[in-house]
């Protein structure tokens, strides 16, 4: 089975982290989300991908390449931004024209089965299948209003969502050839809002529930529950060695300390703090309850809390990084800074 990941949005909700980083190589508890996408659909025997892309398209084509463990990757580039339909459209000669494929939002980590869904999806005829998770509140998703047999009967996106259902739209469907032949050609279309809501109309679309675990790491909030909760699962023994630390410095877990980092003597890491790779910790330097992007340098005796850094940042020693902070890619951050709670520091 092939299928397309849309990976084409800014990320607003993401910045200024999604400056100078596409989505897709965001870390998750080390690694990037692509690579979580590839394990998770290689686990369901997918063997090629196609990612929809506009915006620093140049960067994930150099840092993604054409595989990622044993799965092929292939581009196809929008001039301008489609949409969430549009892109299916163009890639339409990279799908499948005769077999139902898979189309997944490039946020969501995921377990989803999706040889389960096409099962179903084969089964039912269906025009497109759709993975449904509950939520606590449906209304900055897709809501989705399914009659007893799980035949959707109303997708509502967003502002209208529907009340009487804790169900949301995954962003992961198995669509049948037929799907593409009613998204127009070479102008922005939604799945959500143009698409679905005529399939459900007239029968055509299926509902899978999912439960086990989904995020959808668009906004920054959900990006770190997403890696607090997947460095818990993941990696409760405090990730891999860490090379090169001498003795003296303290993890506390759950930790994850990515390959090539290095602590001070003395600094103390955890929990809940994620180090990606060739990070940086300064002798006595304190980093807790927070998520560093690889290549970054923490100075001697600065304290990071409740913080996320993004990569190939420098912070001079004996600075506070304040509770709630982001800071962008490529900042630098001077000696003796303090940095008020809350702050963000943009690109
Ligand atoms: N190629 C391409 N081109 N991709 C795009 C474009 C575009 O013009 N616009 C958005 N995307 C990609 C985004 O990068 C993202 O991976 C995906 O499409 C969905 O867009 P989001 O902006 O993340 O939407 P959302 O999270 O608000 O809502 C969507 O996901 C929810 C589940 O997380 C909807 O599908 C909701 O119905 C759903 O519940
Ligand atoms: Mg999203």
């Amino acid at each position: 089975m092939r299928g397309l990941i849309l990976a084409g949005g800014f990320a607003t909700r993401l910045r200024p982290l999604s400056c100078s980083k596409p989505k897709l190589l965001f870390p998750i508890v080390g690694v990037s989300l692509i690579e979580w996408m590839a394990r998770w659909l290689s686990s369901d025997g997918v063997k090629e991908i196609v990612l929809a892309v506009n915006h620093l398209s140049d960067k994930l084509k150099v840092e993604v390449g054409h595989t990622i463990g044993d799965v092929t990757v292939a581009f196809s580039v929008e001039e301008k931004p489609l949409g969430t339909a549009g892109p299916i459209r163009l890639a339409a000669n990279l799908l499948s024209k005769d077999d139902p494929f898979f189309v997944i939002n490039g946020d969501i980590v995921s377990d989803i089965d999706i040889r389960s869904m096409l099962a179903v999806h084969k089964e039912k005829k269906a025009a497109a299948t759709i993975a449904l998770v509950s939520v606590p509140d449906p209304s900055s998703y897709g809501s989705v209003l399914t009659d007893s047999d799980g035949v959707v009967r109303k997708f509502a996106e967003k502002s209208g969502a529907i009340s009487s259902t804790n169900l949301v739209n995954a962003g992961v469907y198995v669509i049948s050839p037929i799907v593409v032949g009613h998204i127009p050609i070479g102008r922005p279309v939604s799945l959500e809002r143009d698409v679905f809501p005529r399939f459900a109309e007239n029968g055509g679309m299926q509902a899978w529930i999912h439960e086990g675990f989904w995020y959808d790491i668009g906004r920054v909030s959900e990006y770190v529950r997403a890696n607090k909760e997947l460095l818990e699962k993941e990696a409760p023994e405090g990730g891999p060695a860490v090379p090169g630390a001498q003795g003296g410095m303290h993890i506390l877990r759950p930790a994850y300390v990515g390959a090539k980092s290095r602590l001070g003597v003395g600094a103390k890491v955890g929990p809940f703090t994620i180090l990606s790779n060739n990070v940086t910790v300064g002798d006595e330097a304190i980093v807790r309850n927070s998520i560093v992007f690889e290549e970054t340098a923490i100075g001697e005796k600065t304290i990071v809390e409740d913080s996320v850094i993004g990569e190939r940042v420098v912070i001079g020693r004996g600075s506070r990084i304040g509770r709630g902070s982001i800071i962008a890619g490529q900042s630098i951050i001077p000696e003796g800074s303090m940095v008020p709670p809350d702050s963000i520091i943009l690109c």
